[in-house]
């Protein structure tokens, strides 16, 4: 009975300061700086032998989550181990640093998904991050932004859709838990434009002032294929959180996604990382791993790059007969490695954002 912790438990009375000492042990691994520091603790009460704290993520989907909430406990366990100790996980998304979009000043991050080439899946990889966003509590829309084939109608299962206008602003369609504008939606089925690069900046402004995108933590933008006007627009219209490079694991798609990179550098938006898609899957029959492109993959693309890499989707058709049926593989295929990886990508990416949130100067003050 001479431990310190055994005269602590009996002699002292656990304050909320010794609490709030025990969480600066806990560490955000991406932020490099502790929880108490970072303004994450938001309550610490104390009742008897109990002990309740609220931390507060920059993100609902934050990938660590569950790393955090186990090291708060253990912090607080080790200043007293006989109290009954509750971490609830709450998350408010933090706005990007730097100027407000005043085309869409509800809009806390705007994310855009771009590839070199076409085909690569940008599309079916932005409305399964859209929906395993929406999933984890996050307010999430979809812009289309590919006004020269949108497809995001169809592949979120809402191609006969007409949304309607109400004050002035067209009222997005809602799907799966997000909210969503596309060309798709306005033009008559059949009717092709000729576009012209003044029309395109015009179109883009368009899909994000005249709608009612209202409050939201995130709103994804899929580009069409390249380096043309949409992008450009896109990024020159709004103050981007950064950018997502879809890409194949052969060498003619990535050489064209280092192109994109490029562009996006020049416009002085972000590159959150790279996503692999139709990479490595495991032959139902055999068992074996197998490729569909052999060549350069994600991760070398991410190095070569130097930006982060942020996962690897299989090749599956159930993602294309998922794309085709309007319903996402998040949704429809839950629990598999394909709707896992999705999900994965989706932490990363909400991850990315929050640490860009957090300039250099908000650390310091924070
Ligand atoms: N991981 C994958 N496995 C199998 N098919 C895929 C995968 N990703 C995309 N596809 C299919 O590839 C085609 C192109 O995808 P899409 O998302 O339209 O590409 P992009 O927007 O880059 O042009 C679609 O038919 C889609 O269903
Ligand atoms: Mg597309």
């Amino acid at each position: 009975m001479d431990s310190g912790r055994d005269a602590h438990n009996l002699g002292m009375t656990l304050t909320e300061d010794a609490v709030r000492d025990a969480l600066r042990q806990v560490q955000d691994p991406d932020l490099h700086r502790d929880i108490v520091f970072l303004g994450f603790v938001k309550a610490i009460s104390i009742e008897g032998s109990s002990v309740h704290v609220v931390v507060e993520l920059t993100t609902p989907a934050c990938p660590v989550r569950e790393e955090l909430q186990a090291a708060c406990e253990n912090a607080i366990r080790d200043l007293t181990p006989a109290t009954e100790i509750r971490i609830e996980m709450t998350a408010q998304v933090r706005k990007k640093s730097g100027p407000d979009s005043e085309l869409v000043p509800g809009v806390k991050h705007i994310i855009a998904i771009a590839s070199g080439k076409g085909g690569v899946g940008k599309s079916t990889v932005t409305v399964n991050l859209a929906v395993a966003l929406a999933q984890t509590g996050a307010k999430v829309g979809l812009l289309d932004a590919d006004v020269y084939g949108p497809c995001i109608p169809l592949m979120m299962g809402a191609k006969d859709e007409k949304p309607f206008t109400q004050a002035n602003k067209i009222i997005p369609i809602q799907r799966y838990g997000v909210k969503m504008m596309s060309l798709g939606f306005l033009l008559e089925e059949g009717n092709a434009v000729m576009w012209r690069g003044p029309m395109v900046a015009g179109t883009v402004r368009q899909l994000l002032a005249d709608v009612d995108w209202g409050d939201l933590d995130y709103l994804l933008a899929d580009l069409p294929p390249g380096t043309g006007d949409a992008p450009m627009s896109l990024a020159q219209l709004v103050p981007l959180t950064g950018v997502v490079i879809v890409s194949t694991p052969h060498n003619v798609a990535s050489n064209i996604a280092g192109k994109a990179v490029q562009l996006f550098r020049r416009l002085n938006s972000p590159i959150l990382g790279v996503v692999e898609n139709m990479g490595a899957y495991t032959d139902p029959v055999s068992g074996e791993r197998r490729q569909m492109f052999y060549g350069a993959s994600g991760d070398e693309l991410a190095k070569d790059l130097k930006v982060p890499f942020l996962g690897s989707i299989p090749f599956d058709p159930e993602i294309s007969q998922s794309g085709d049926a309007g319903v996402p593989s998040v949704i429809m295929h839950p629990g598999t490695p394909q709707a896992g990886a999705f999900q994965r990508i989706a932490g990363k990416v909400a991850q990315q954002s929050s640490i860009l949130a957090m300039t250099r100067t908000e650390l310091k003050q924070a």
